[in-house]
């Protein structure tokens, strides 16, 4: 029988993720609005990335014969007045769902389920990186970003990022 209380839990964080996504997408669009394509594009791979981490909570649900419960997505809400406002928001938005991720395996490791906290590992490690990337962020743009040309060079790097599909795989 699986624990209740950690499927709960796996079926918000189907939420999570996909609010996520939207939040990310909404970044995009503040930037594409900026003319920054290359934050622009940061974003959207984020976006990108939010979605498949939504999928691979909903597909380890599905695999363990849990049923899933779609709720709405809720609209995201912040207001960005300057750059920077986005970059700090996706910092804080990754401490929450570091968090989040963080109680799911509480829960799990309470309930005994090695299951679950196996698969939670590959979020902790991936919730390290991509708060890692959203300081490293804060800092180039601290460093860089109030200067017109550090700032198109930041622009061109961000521009680099490709998307690439989660290392994790569900059978
Ligand atoms: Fe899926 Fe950025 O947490």
């Amino acid at each position: 029988m699986f624990n209740k209380k950690v499927a709960a839990l796996l079926n918000e964080q189907i939420n999570k993720e996909f609010y996520s996504s939207y939040l990310y997408l909404d970044m995009n669009n503040y930037f594409e609005g900026r003319g920054l394509d290359g934050f622009a594009n940061w974003y959207r791979i984020q976006a990108m990335e939010e979605r498949d981490h939504a999928m691979l909570f909903y597909q380890y649900m599905q695999n363990n014969d849990l049923k899933v419960t779609l709720e709405a997505i809720a609209k995201p809400d912040k207001v960005f007045k300057v750059d920077m406002d986005v970059l700090k928001a996706g910092l804080a938005h990754e401490e929450y769902v570091t968090a989040s991720i963080n109680d799911i395996y509480a829960e799990a490791y309470k309930a005994k389920d090695f299951r679950t906290m196996q698969f939670l590992d590959w979020f902790i490690k991936e919730q390290g990186e991509e708060e890692t990337n959203a300081r490293d962020l804060i800092t180039k743009m601290e460093l860089f970003g109030n200067d017109p040309k550090g700032l198109y060079m930041l622009n061109q790097e961000l521009k680099a990022r490709v998307y690439n599909a989660p290392s994790l795989v569900l059978d």
